[in-house]
């Protein structure tokens, strides 16, 4: 798989184009369209697919413009978000979804299959992509992170997306996020957890990837290790709330069906905030 992770000109979103060796391609949330375009354009590329991870309008407000170039590609989207799409686009006469994906559809870009994963919480319908150890995770997880809940999105579900999604992956997957929260999420982390040796490191190298301006990149097993949205049944973590944000987390496990949910309710809560 050829890949390039993009950095918006539009917002502080990132996004990606990837190609097989034959030059057929897929752009996953090009919000910038003008580059999303010249890029294609400059490598003679063959686009075939427009991929939305989720319906936010920083993930899909560059769909005119590419469409408008490529107008042969399809765009595709989940099942849950397709409708919020399209009513974006469909009543100015523009294009919205044209083909809704769901849990365990491969999208074929030429050679490269793309499995889908149904990863709600961010979005009712959020969808991530799977290729070998790639990850293309929408607002799912950042590095030392976790996708908001505040425009659209359930904690609960994002809950179980990392449970019984994310944590099920190989931990060497490396995932591509749709911005790059990696500075501020390991401040959060660290103000938890000041002595989190991982955290402290992931710190460093998310102000030397910034510095340098490329995206910050790790491996859902090095998450595991110190992203606390990872983390929610260590019982380590589980004391330090209990005992610096005890009312918080008591709330939360009103909403909860398990303590795991409760620790993973609160450390969003807490976030949000911070
Ligand atoms: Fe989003």
């Amino acid at each position: 798989m050829n890949l390039e992770i993009l950095k918006s000109n539009v917002g502080d979103n990132y996004f990606c184009l990837i190609a097989d060796d034959e030059g057929r391609a897929a752009l996953i949330d090009p919000i910038d369209g003008e580059q999303a375009v010249n890029r294609v354009r400059r490598q003679n590329l063959e686009l075939v697919y427009v991929i939305n991870t989720h319906f936010h309008p920083d993930h899909v407000g560059g769909n005119p413009t590419v469409l408008q170039a490529f107008p042969e590609a399809v765009v595709v989207a989940g099942e849950g978000d397709a409708e919020a799409i399209n009513a974006q686009f469909v009543p100015g006469g523009g294009r919205g979804v044209d083909e809704v994906l769901s849990q365990g559809d491969v999208v074929k870009v030429g050679e490269l299959e793309l499995k889908v994963l149904e990863t709600p919480g961010h979005t009712p319908g959020h969808i991530s992509l799977v290729h070998g150890h790639h990850l293309f995770s929408g607002d799912t997880i950042f590095v030392g992170g976790a996708g908001n809940c505040r425009f659209g999105g359930d904690a609960g579900v994002l809950f179980r997306t990392f449970r019984d999604v994310l944590r099920d992956l190989p931990p060497d997957t490396v995932f591509y996020p749709g911005h790059d929260y990696a500075i501020r999420n390991a401040e959060f982390l660290l103000s938890l957890e000041p002595e989190h040796p991982e955290a402290q490191s992931v710190l460093e190298e998310a102000k030397r990837a910034r510095q340098a301006g490329r995206l910050m990149k790790t491996t859902l097993g090095r998450e595991r290790a110190y992203n606390a949205f990872m983390r929610y049944d260590d019982e380590a973590l589980r004391e330090v709330l209990a005992s610096e944000h005890g009312e918080r987390l008591e709330e939360e496990r009103q909403r909860s069906q398990s303590e795991e949910e409760a620790v993973f309710r609160c450390l969003r809560s807490l976030r949000n905030e911070w």
